[in-house]
């Protein structure tokens, strides 16, 4: 049997996951799942065939279209399509679609770190290490605005943490895989945290398992 290491990444819009993710695939050289560009092409696809939100038949068959060798982030990474991505993200037949692609990606060897909403609790619930990753929505809210700004563009504060704020309720409320840690996740709270620092927590975090593991 081949062995694969996984490594599941959860946590809310903005704590920074996707750039840890990165970092720590990069590390471990292990390959890299953004779930939610998969909800993303989702939404992406509904809204090019100019689809309400709520087909779910049609949610359905962008689903089993998505290719993960294919998922573009410079589509797919707009604001709304985020949005969008979590109206289609409530259907649990669509995500059951997308949740067998996204074990099948872990399950490539030598394995994978995944980052998303329900990695620790659904997708991979066997993961070697689990990560929840959270900030307050006001520091998320404020770096979604540096961001914005250090391309040139202008928003407001308000409007952004209100869209933050909306977006958390609706990914912690839905019935089906709702965002929330896993029973033996770690917490990462980078409100207070540059990137770098909590590359560096999550790094020991590993080690630790890793070693125990070796000495087990
Ligand atoms: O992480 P990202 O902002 O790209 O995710 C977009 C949306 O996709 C989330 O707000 C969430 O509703 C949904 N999603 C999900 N499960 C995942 C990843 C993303 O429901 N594993």
């Amino acid at each position: 049997m081949t062995h694969t290491f996984t490594i599941a990444i959860d946590g809310p819009a903005g704590a920074g996951k996707g750039t840890l993710a990165r970092r720590l695939a990069d590390h471990y050289r292990l390959n890299l799942l953004d779930t939610g560009l998969t909800y993303r092409a989702v939404a992406y696809a509904l809204i090019q065939h100019a689809l309400p939100l709520d087909n779910v038949s049609a949610a359905e068959t962008a689903a089993r279209q998505v290719d993960l060798a294919k998922l573009d982030r410079a589509v797919l990474s707009t604001h709304a399509v985020g949005e969008a991505a979590s109206k289609v993200a409530v259907y649990p037949t669509v995500r059951r679609i997308l949740v067998e692609k996204q074990r099948d990606f872990a399950k490539t060897p030598p394995g994978a770190v995944l980052d998303g909403r329900d990695i620790g609790t659904v997708v991979c619930p066997d993961a070697d290490i689990k990560l929840y990753v959270t900030a307050s929505a006001e520091v998320r809210a404020q770096r979604r605005l540096s961001e914005i700004e250090s391309i040139g563009g202008t928003a407001d504060f308000t409007e952004i943490l209100a869209d933050i704020v909306r977006r958390d309720e609706r990914d912690m409320s839905r019935a089906d895989s709702p965002l929330k840690p896993a029973a033996d996740a770690h917490l990462l709270d980078t409100s207070e945290m540059a990137i770098e620092a909590a590359f560096l927590a999550a790094m020991a975090i590993i080690d630790d398992v890793l070693a125990k593991r070796d000495n087990a």
